[in-house]
């Protein structure tokens, strides 16, 4: 599949997504705190979602269960929201949320701490975020995609943490996942000349130790190998041809 340019209305739509899910994930970390289910944040975001007049788009997405992927520590990406899966103070969570407004997708994660967590856990969640937006210094028209990987996945493995290599960022726009894969680490090749107008979901999944993952038998929970916390953090961004747009992140008081 080729990567979709969007139009200026194309883009308009896929702002207010963005601006939309930008909201849900501020209210949800508002809501998050311990003693709740990983279940009650899915319903939480579920309804939130709807009455944006939006459609939660992990839902049944290749028989995804729910609307918001919430991974609790070792848990990588997937965890399937629980109503038994409780959360305890000193955990990491991470949600993972898209929303579909008017036929155009926005997808965001955000890692959190709940209540006091480990300076360990803390670096991480802060290296994650900053993978990021290492990532997006070269996020303009005329550098090459792989540029971003390079960046965030030398970020990351100069400070020894283990870069998730089997789930990459793509693009996004009337589907969750367009052209390309964005890998968060460094690749033999360029990639593709980026061009104002593609829209891309950039994700960097980092653990404390390897960055080897599997899957549990719900073959959806990604939890890494050898039981190290990981992070996630993704920002839905257009390309322009000066500085990139960040869909789901227009304040960056908030994280
Ligand atoms: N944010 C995830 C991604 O970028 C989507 C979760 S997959 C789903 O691939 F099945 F849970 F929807
Ligand atoms: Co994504």
């Amino acid at each position: 599949m080729a990567i979709t340019i969007k139009s200026a209305r194309e883009i308009e739509l896929m702002t207010e997504a963005g601006r939309i899910l930008e909201t849900v994930h501020n209210e949800l970390k508002k809501a998050l705190r311990p003693g709740m289910s990983t279940l009650e944040i899915d319903r939480l975001g579920e309804e939130m979602i709807r009455s944006y007049n939006c459609i939660p788009s992990f839902l049944d997405y290749n028989g995804y269960p729910a609307s918001i992927c919430v991974s609790v520590n070792e848990e990588v990406v997937h965890g399937i929201p629980n109503p038994e899966r409780i959360i305890k103070e000193g955990d990491i969570v991470s949600l993972d949320a898209g929303v579909i407004y008017k036929g155009y997708h926005s997808d965001a994660a955000r890692t959190y701490g709940v209540g006091e967590i480990s300076p360990d856990a803390d670096e991480l969640i802060k290296v994650t975020r900053e993978c990021f937006f290492e990532g997006i210094k070269y996020a303009k028209e005329g550098n090459h995609l792989f540029d971003i990987s390079r960046a965030i996945g030398k970020y990351a493995e100069e400070r020894g943490y283990g870069v998730v290599r089997d789930l990459c960022g793509h693009g996004i726009g009337m589907n969750l996942h367009e052209a390309p894969e964005i890998p968060n680490f460094e690749m033999q090749r360029k990639g593709v000349k980026l061009k104002a107008g593609m829209t891309l979901a950039i994700e960097p999944m980092i653990n404390i130790g390897g960055w080897e993952v599997e899957w549990l038998s719900d073959d959806w929970t990604v939890v890494t190998r050898d039981r190290s916390l990981s992070a996630h953090y993704e920002n839905t961004v257009l390309i322009t041809e000066g500085e990139p747009r960040l869909l789901t992140l227009t304040s960056r008081e908030v994280d």
